[in-house]
């Protein structure tokens, strides 16, 4: 299976920086032709020019939050159906930048279940504090927000896909990265909590689990590897070009090998 790796622009970059470096990696992509899944999220406000961009490339769009319901007056917040509109595929739940402004894991819960009802697929984000890891308290933090978040949500249907990404929130934006041992552990834990939720062929088949936080071109094979996490959610390493197309190549050698081999 092919490691995904999955964007966070987070608010970086303008409209026209979002539409360049989407057509550079739509470009890059057709050329280099990694062996990824890659998933772009853009704001709110760029979803429609980036999706632009990304049609009928293998670049997939998501976006960084949605809202449970479907329409009404929510102001500020957007539907799953109007992302569907701009033909976004995915979306962050959950993210701790948003956590830390007051979401809540029931929240978080509505809305995976109105990502999963609408066709999106989910990238929830969980992670403990600083201070919960320093407590010895990081797996019981992150249990409960899985058990919460889950609780309440159906399990995916058949084809359905549910990203779970850890970021400890520590590791996020600092360039400080878990330690890939610990990290590992958690992924461990995250499997055995879901298949306390959920029969353990279906946990195999739909969910994903991602590891977020200070990753970059050099450290993403200490997470991602057959076996361990399925893939990453990147930030500031995701928002320029090089950094970017190094990062993923450093986990796709073959699809590049195969390129150069054939020039
Ligand atoms: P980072 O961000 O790669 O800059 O640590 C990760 C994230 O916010 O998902």
């Amino acid at each position: 299976m092919n490691p995904t790796i999955i964007a966070n622009w987070k608010m970086q970059l303008g409209l026209g920086e979002s539409s360049q470096l989407a057509r550079q990696m739509v470009e890059w992509t057709q050329q280099a032709m990694p062996s990824v899944s890659l998933i772009i999220c853009p704001s709110y406000i760029a979803l429609q020019s980036v999706g632009h961009e990304l049609h009928g490339s293998i670049v997939m769009l998501g976006a960084q939050d949605v809202f449970w319901a479907e329409r009404g007056a929510f102001t500020g917040e957007e539907s799953p159906l109007t992302i569907r509109e701009t033909g976004g595929s995915a979306v962050i739940i959950g993210h701790s930048e948003r956590r830390q402004m007051g979401e809540t894991n029931d929240q978080i819960g509505r809305k995976a279940l109105a990502a999963l009802t609408h066709g999106l697929m989910p990238i929830i984000c969980v992670g403990e504090s600083a201070d919960e890891r320093t407590r010895g308290q990081h797996e019981m933090a992150v249990q409960k927000q899985l058990t919460t978040i889950f609780r309440s949500t159906p399990p995916p249907n058949q084809g359905q896909i549910v990203y779970v990404a850890y970021e400890p929130i520590w590791a996020v934006g600092t360039g400080e990265p878990a330690d890939p041992d610990e990290a590992e552990a958690i992924r461990v834990l995250i499997h055995r909590t879901l298949i306390d939720l959920y029969p353990a062929e279906l946990v195999d088949r739909s969910f994903r689990m991602l590891y977020g936080g200070s990753v970059d071109a050099n450290n993403i094979s200490n997470y991602v590897q057959p076996g361990r996490y399925q893939g990453s959610l990147i930030g500031t390493a995701s928002q320029k070009f090089d950094t970017f197309t190094k990062l993923i190549e450093s986990v796709a050698p073959a699809a590049i090998t195969q390129k150069e081999t054939s020039l």
